[in-house]
């Protein structure tokens, strides 16, 4: 069985053990109705629990809340760029966007002091968001160590709707800080359904496929509340939250695209002229020699600038396909195509860093809750 560790620094590669061992559903049968999608599209938005309900509030113009949450750690990347994009995608459905930065869970976790956490959720994350299309006046931002107090009340109720056992057996061993991270996210996770935040509605919780073990505990401790209903000395009633799960790029050297490993990702505010160098550097699905690839053909499958096509910078699909055809065929060399991914990033950097500095005024406000 395939062990799914929100805090490890393994990359998960069996999605489909996903489905059997944990009962999350295939994203395909939506897939038809969200051509608009690059990551729906594309199968990277791979699985969900219960998106039924959400797609149903789509159709029916019913309201429904995205929720999701940013560990404020190093640089805004490529990685997290395909969040960003999915939390504006939401909005522009008409969700109701709550964006939580985990820095109760950075300290805890990485010992990632408050300060530091406030300026990276601030000046990395919530800026590049803003710098690619968020609409900052529409979101409700908030930090764990800084909220209302109707939320840490929930957060302190919750712990009485799991147990001990349930937590070891979703996440093994078990430390204080990983039983309050857990707690906290429960919260960050159910509480826009408390009355003093727009009370019960389907709420979609887009996330990396290694967030799912707090997913299966919020909905176990949803479950329970509903059976209970008596937070707060009032009826505290919630839809279990849907969850989306998407498949994560490669670093760039393989293995995992990590925040801690500055050549395992392209920061979005970095110089184009470093950006090319850790292109230039990456690992591809190559041959050995030219011949053997113009002979053989290349493995896009395996390889890290092709990630960078798939996920970010070729939008139109023909346009990828005679990527990969031409990388398949031999026809593509490893040389010539991280030129052509070189200038792509590079031209994409420039447009979004001159966004990025006007979006870091913008954001400015929001470093308190
Ligand atoms: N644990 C998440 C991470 O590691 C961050 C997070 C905190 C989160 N609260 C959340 C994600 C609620 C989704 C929903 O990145
Ligand atoms: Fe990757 Fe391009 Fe080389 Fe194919 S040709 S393996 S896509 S770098």
């Amino acid at each position: 069985m395939e062990k799914v560790d929100p805090w490890g620094s393994e990359a998960i590669d069996d999605y489909q053990g996903l489905f059997e061992d944990f009962g999350i559903e295939p994203f395909e049968k939506f897939r038809k109705h969200f051509q608009d999608n690059r990551y729906v599209r594309r199968g990277i938005i791979f699985g969900h629990r219960d998106f039924d309900r959400i797609f149903k509030s789509m159709n029916e113009k019913k309201p429904f809340a995205m929720m999701t949450g940013l560990m404020p750690s190093g640089k805004f990347h490529f990685g997290h760029k395909m969040v960003a994009d999915q939390i504006i995608w939401y909005q522009s459905l008409g969700a109701e966007i709550f964006v939580c930065a985990a820095d109760v869970e950075s300290w805890l976790m990485r010992d990632v002091t408050f300060e530091q956490a406030r300026d990276i959720a601030i000046n990395e994350y919530l800026a590049n968001y803003v710098a690619l299309g968020l609409n900052p006046k529409k979101i409700k931002f908030w930090f764990q160590s800084d909220y209302r107090n109707e939320y840490y009340r929930l957060r302190d109720k919750a712990s009485k709707r799991v147990t001990f056992n349930e937590m070891k057996a979703i996440y093994g061993e078990l430390t204080p800080g990983k039983i309050v991270s857990v707690l906290a996210q429960i919260a960050d996770i159910l509480h826009p359904q408390l009355p003093e935040f727009g009370g019960p509605r389907p709420v979609v919780v887009p996330v990396g496929a290694d967030q799912d073990p707090h997913l299966r505990l919020t909905r176990d401790a949803a479950s329970r509340l509903n059976a209970e209903r008596e937070m707060g000395g009032r009826d505290f009633e919630c839809v279990p939250p849907s969850s989306t799960y998407h498949k994560f790029m490669r670093g760039l050297q393989g293995g995992k695209m990590s925040s801690s490993d500055p050549k395992s990702y392209i920061a979005l505010s970095e110089s184009p002229k470093d950006a090319v160098n850790k292109i230039m550097s990456a690992k591809t699905g190559g041959r050995a020699t030219v011949d053997e690839q113009r002979e053989k053909g290349g493995v896009p499958e395996d390889c890290t600038i092709y990630d960078l096509f798939l996920y970010h910078l070729v939008d139109d699909d023909k346009e990828l396909e005679k990527i990969y055809m031409g990388c398949k065929k031999g026809g593509r060399i490893c040389g010539e195509c991280k030129a052509n991914c070189s200038d792509m990033v590079s031209k994409f950097l420039h447009e979004h860093q001159k966004r990025l500095e006007k979006a870091k005024g913008i954001v400015k406000g929001f470093s308190k809750s």
